[in-house]
C-alpha cells in the first residue's frame, strides 16, 4: 500500500506492507539510516524519531500510523549540508559520543526536550534521555552536552572564537 509521509519537512510517498515498521520504512525505503535498529522491541531507544516534536520509538510504530504527522529524523536537524546544529556541535565538544550508535536517538530526545523546555534542570535532562540506552559513555558527557546546548540556545556560554 502507498503511504504519504511528512519527513523532515518533505512529503515522501512510499510503498509499504501494512506490517512495515516506521523504522524499516525509514531505513530500507528512504535510506534515512540515522534511525538505528537496536533491540527492535522498544527497549533501547536507538530507533527514536520525533513525531510532531515528541520522541517516539520507530520500531514500535507501523509506517502507516505515521501518515498525517510531522516526522523528524536526525537527518532533518542539520541546518545545511555538512553543518551541525548547536546540539550536535555540543555533543562533539563535550565528547558526548563514543561508538555513536545511540547518538542520533539521544540528540533527537534532547532536541524534543529543548523544544519544550529552554532551561532544563539536570534532572529534567536525565529524565528526557532515560529511555535511551548508551553502553559507552556513562551518560555524564551526554548530559553535559545537552546542558551546554541549552545554554547556547539561550545566548549564554558561546564558543570561543578560534581565530586570534
Ligand atoms: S530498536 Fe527501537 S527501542 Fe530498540
Ligand atoms: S556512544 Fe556507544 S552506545 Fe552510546
Amino acid at each position: 500500500m502507498k503511504v504519504e509521509l511528512d519527513i523532515n519537512a518533505e512529503t515522501r510517498t512510499v510503498e509499504v506492507e501494512p506490517r512495515t515498521s516506521l523504522l524499516d520504512c525509514l531505513r530500507d525505503k528512504l535510506q534515512l539510516n540515522g534511525a538505528h535498529a537496536g533491540c527492535e522491541h522498544g527497549v533501547c531507544g536507538a530507533c527514536t524519531v520525533l513525531i510532531d516534536g515528541t520522541a517516539v520509538r520507530s520500531c514500535l510504530m507501523f509506517a502507516v500510523q505515521a501518515d498525517g504527522y510531522a516526522i523528524t529524523t536526525i537527518e532533518g536537524l542539520s541546518p545545511g549540508p555538512g553543518e551541525l546544529s548547536i546540539l550536535q556541535d555540543a555533543f562533539c565538544e563535550t565528547h558526548g559520543m563514543q561508538c555513536g550508535y545511540c547518538t542520533p536517538a539521544m540528540i533527537l530526545a534532547a532536541h524534543s526536550l529543548l523544544l519544550k523546555n529552554a532551561a532544563p534542570t539536570r534532572e529534567e535532562i536525565v529524565d528526557a534521555i532515560s529511555g535511551n540506552i548508551c553502553r559507552c559513555t556513562g551518560y555524564a558527557q551526554i548530559v553535559e552536552a545537552i546542558a551546554l546546548a541549552a545554554e547556547r540556545m539561550r545566548g549564554q556560554n558561546q564558543p570561543q572564537d578560534a581565530t586570534p
